[in-house]
């Protein structure tokens, strides 16, 4: 080994700090050879330390599918999941550098399942390898990892056509990959589309152009990785600041923190904070380097105002004269991740900016076909589909579409029960039209005509399976109250059904639009004063929690009538049961439709132990009237 002087380091830290970073991801389906890629880049490259080596070794012998030879697929496969089922599922975002350049690479699954993990890797990317295994050449998940690649914004791509040697090296199998590829790409925007034939395993055009293939003039995969020119131009782009936490260690000091989104900052600085659009002037700015008097996209910075101002996580500074956009309603592209549907109506949370608000998808303006990038209309999106929607959010956000700016412009969306991220998206635009309605005041308020009435308005949600007894017993409940001089309303599903939502029918997504129109409707009851009552079978937690939500607290009395399946059918007043046994009705809840038990229902009706009359005799003495 030699002995390096004081110059030679200083020297060579200098330079590797003037190396550009290539970020890059690999997508492609399973055994398309994706793993085995990396590792003979970081292999080939010399890359890996010896001792890791050594143990390579040792593993591949053990569990490697390369008899003696190294398998190069465990060297990134660090996953202990991924080495049981095969399969990688998470982002493994690896770091490495040669004499030209530093590279971060995401290592991103490739089941069908796992398009989350892509996704989280594409964001960050300039550059995405798309594996093709050259004896299958393009499959649907190659359109689908294409599409998301795309709509990510990455411009960049490698299509590193894999398993040549399987394919003798052929080079009209390549040829012909690479046109159909070019073809299904048109529409994608992408700026370069760089074709390698390779075999990963064998190492062939990884770093240096192969014998194997005397047809191709290059480049290797590593001379294109180290030599594609990226145009980042976010520094250029206006100042923004998403405030991630406001830091106040001591009464004399008050700084803003966050990651620089775009463009840069210099101390003296005019800016404004928004949405609450307050200007003040930068008194200092402190990196990770100290006090610094400009700082710059992708830096993480403190920044001092000259004066206070209320500002809190989540809000966004930019300077004065380009400031971004502010909206409670927007269009965007949206990838489900999630098992269970996407229901337009559905409350879910969005996550965007250091910010979580409630939000819904009020429009699923089409869904994209991923084989032919066509607009499909439909209804819900199922795992992995992409389609482009509306939504309304609780509070305003301030935004950016997308292409201007991806951290401003891209959002997750979280399940409100189990808070797993079922969905992400990227913002086209914002919708201005629902801030023209505005909300018209009235002077004679739910107060004072409740009081009129001599009454506190409620909302009594009768919820339980189909023939569980919900109508009859709201139907007494109601009889005993507008006895004692109550003013009622009852909404029963079949009736409602006949009427104001005759166009849905009982598929989930219908289901969901059915309750959000009839907690509007209880909504304005309530509102009038009234003690409503509901009578629909409404299967899903989220929805009623999304009426109870809607009224005042105390208002919402969640009534589970309980009946078992075994007895519903018994009983089968409608002859529906029999019908769904025989299969001539579809989504008939209990049988191939679920039902989600309430958990912490106000009031709880055992119908086997007690006739309908004193069921209602029990839920009214729990009202207290
Ligand atoms: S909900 O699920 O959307 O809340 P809702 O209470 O309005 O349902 O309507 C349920 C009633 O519609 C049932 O009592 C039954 O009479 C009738 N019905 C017809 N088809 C179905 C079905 N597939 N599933 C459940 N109920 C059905």
């Amino acid at each position: 080994m030699t002995s390096l002087s004081i110059t030679d380091i200083s020297d060579y830290l200098k330079e590797q700090e003037q190396k550009s970073y290539l970020r890059f991801i690999t997508c492609g389906s399973v055994d398309d050879g994706k793993s085995t890629l990396i590792g003979r880049l970081l292999y080939d490259s010399k890359l890996i330390f010896e001792d890791q080596l050594a143990a390579l070794e040792k593993d591949s012998k053990k569990q490697g599918t390369q008899g003696q030879d190294i398998d190069f697929a465990l060297l990134v496969d660090g996953l202990a999941a991924e080495r049981e089922q095969g399969i990688t599922i998470d982002v493994a975002y690896r770091f490495f550098t040669t004499d030209k350049r530093k590279f971060i690479v995401a290592d991103t699954p490739g089941h069908e399942q796992y398009t989350r993990n892509m996704a989280t890797g594409a964001s960050t990317a300039d550059l995405a390898i798309i594996m093709i295994d050259a004896r299958k050449g393009i499959l649907t998940q190659t359109k689908r990892h294409s599409f998301i690649v795309s709509l990510l914004g990455i411009k960049h791509v490698v299509l590193a056509i894999n398993k040549m040697d399987l394919m003798s090296f052929d080079q009209e199998v390549f040829k012909k990959i690479g046109e159909e590829y070019r073809l299904f790409a048109k529409g994608l925007g992408f700026e370069e589309i760089v074709s390698i034939p390779l075999s990963a395993l064998k190492g062939d055009n990884i770093l240096k152009i192969s014998e194997n293939t005397p047809w191709f003039r290059g480049p290797s995969l590593m001379d294109h990785l180290e030599s594609v020119q990226i145009d980042t131009n976010e520094a250029e782009k206006p100042f923004r600041l998403p405030v991630q936490w406001v830091n106040r260690p001591n009464l004399d000091f008050r700084g803003f923190s966050g990651t620089i989104a775009s463009g840069s900052i210099a101390e003296g600085g005019e800016i404004v904070v928004l949405p609450g659009a307050k200007t003040a002037y930068v008194n200092s700015i402190i990196s990770a380097d100290g006090n610094v008097r400009n700082a710059e996209f992708g830096e993480a910075v403190t920044i001092c105002l000259d004066r206070e101002l209320d500002i809190s996580r989540g809000d966004v500074i930019s300077k004065v004269d380009s400031r971004p956009e502010i909206t409670d309603q927007i269009q965007a592209h949206i990838i489900w991740m999630h098992e269970v549907e996407m229901l337009p109506g559905r409350p879910y949370l969005i996550k965007t900016n250091n910010r979580t608000l409630d939000g819904v998808i009020t429009d699923l303006r089409h869904r994209v076909n991923v084989n032919s990038l066509e607009h499909e209309s439909a209804k819900t999106l199922a795992l992995n589909e992409v389609g482009l929607v509306n939504i309304k959010l609780g509070q305003k956000i301030v935004f950016e579409a997308y292409v201007e700016n991806k951290t401003l412009g891209s959002f997750i969306i979280i399940d409100k029960f189990t808070n797993a991220t079922i969905g992400c998206g990227m913002i086209k635009f914002g919708l201005r039209r629902a801030s023209n309605v505005h909300w018209q005041a009235v002077d004679v308020g739910k107060e004072s005509r409740a009081k009129q009435k001599h009454q506190s308005p409620k909302l009594l949600w009768f919820t339980g399976l189909s023939g569980s007894g919900k109508s009859t017993i709201a139907n007494l409940v109601e009889k005993k109250l507008h006895a004692m001089g109550k003013h009622t309303y009852l909404l029963d599903g079949d009736n409602i059904r006949h009427g104001l939502n005759k166009d849905l029918g009982f598929t989930d997504a219908d289901r969901v639009e059915n309750i959000r129109r009839i907690g509007e409707v209880a909504h304005l009851m309530v509102d009038a004063g009234l003690i409503v009552l509901t009578a629909f079978i409404s299967p899903f937690r989220a929805e009623r929690r999304m009426v109870r939500e809607m009224v005042g607290t105390g208002e919402f009395i969640e009534i589970f009538v309980d009946t078992p399946l075994e007895v519903c059918e018994q009983r089968d007043v409608k002859g529906l049961y029999k019908k769904a046994r025989a299969g001539e009705l579809k989504n008939f809840t209990g049988i191939d439709s679920p039902y989600e038990e309430p958990e912490a229902a106000e009031i709880h009706v055992n119908t086997v132990e007690f006739s309908a009359d004193e069921a209602a005799e029990i839920v009214v003495n729990k009202l207290g009237y």
